[in-house]
């Protein structure tokens, strides 16, 4: 018999649903993974480059939400890639299914529990800034969480945690590798803040002009809510954007789903060559540690 779930107090609850999740997934897979990748829109084949690839199914995790939206698969992947074990959340859910945003968390808490100290988190995103064009990589050096919701809004068991710093939310050293990956590969890297907003609908184009004022490079609907709660657990993260489109206004024809996918499937092999060295180099920088 499984133990009973406590009710009510949400942080207990909360803390519970990660320890059944963790428990569950440590049961069926081997290795340790200690980098954690979050797979965005698009942007999943890279799970399949995994060696000794172990697929645990997103509905055979206590707890885990499912993702309803087309282009996001639903597998935690462990295997091997880089010179380190790895864990993969291939396919997320949104906060814009109407999930409640402990769901929309809940794989990034997962990553932490099962022993990620690192995170790449990875999303497609709509550029705003003149130096990005579709097809481009873009490095996450800071966001703006526009999506008027915080995953740690609610108790919290320890008072010290209480009011997280952000101001070194994306790593340094894990920039810094980044920048050596694109480099080693000849790939260009651009860099930006991107503004991470609740959707589904995509941006006017005055709301882009107004994001373009606040100092936001690129726009999307997911990455920063997961970010506050691994910050918020201490988790090392680096983020990169898949610049799939020109943000609304910014290009002659309206967006579109399929194609903002289109898109980063085109994008895939040199993303898939970027992320893996990547990791070597995040690998190598926090050997030791
Ligand atoms: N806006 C919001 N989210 C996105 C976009 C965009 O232009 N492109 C890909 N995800």
């Amino acid at each position: 018999m499984p133990p009973e779930r406590p009710a009510g107090e949400s942080r207990v609850t909360l803390r519970f649903e990660v320890e059944e999740a963790r428990a569950a997934v440590l049961g069926q897979v081997r290795g340790d993974p200690r980098v954690g990748v979050v797979l965005g829109s698009g942007l999943g084949a890279f799970a399949e480059r995994l060696s000794r690839r172990q697929i645990v199914p997103y509905e055979e995790i206590p707890y885990f939400p499912v993702p309803r939206v087309l282009g996001h698969a639903g597998n935690l992947c462990v295997g091997d890639v880089g010179g380190a074990t790895v864990a993969c959340l291939q396919g997320r859910v949104h906060a814009y299914e109407g999930h409640a945003l402990d769901r929309v968390v809940f794989g990034v808490r997962l990553l932490a529990a099962i022993g990620c100290h690192t995170v790449l988190v990875t999303n497609a995103a709509g550029g705003i800034g003149d130096h990005l064009a579709p097809g481009d990589l873009m490095l996450i050096t800071d966001h703006l969480n526009l999506t008027g919701r915080n995953p740690l809004v609610g108790p919290e068991e320890n008072p010290e945690r209480r009011f997280p710093d952000m101001s070194e939310a994306y790593d340094p050293a894990l920039r810094a590798a980044a920048k050596g990956a694109a480099q080693d590969l000849g790939i260009a890297l651009k860099e930006g803040v991107y503004a991470g907003v609740l959707g589904p609908s995509y941006e006017t184009p005055a709301e882009i002009r107004m994001l373009r004022t606040l100092g936001a490079d690129a726009v999307g609907m997911s990455t920063v809510l997961e970010v506050i709660a691994l910050r918020h657990l201490g988790v090392r993260v680096g983020a990169v954007s898949a610049i799939t489109n020109r943000a609304a206004g910014l290009s002659a024809t309206p967006l579109r789903h399929d194609e903002v996918q289109e898109t980063a499937r085109k994008m895939q092999k040199t993303f898939v060559r970027f992320l893996t060295r990547w990791i070597e180099l995040a690998t190598e920088a926090s050997a030791g540690v």
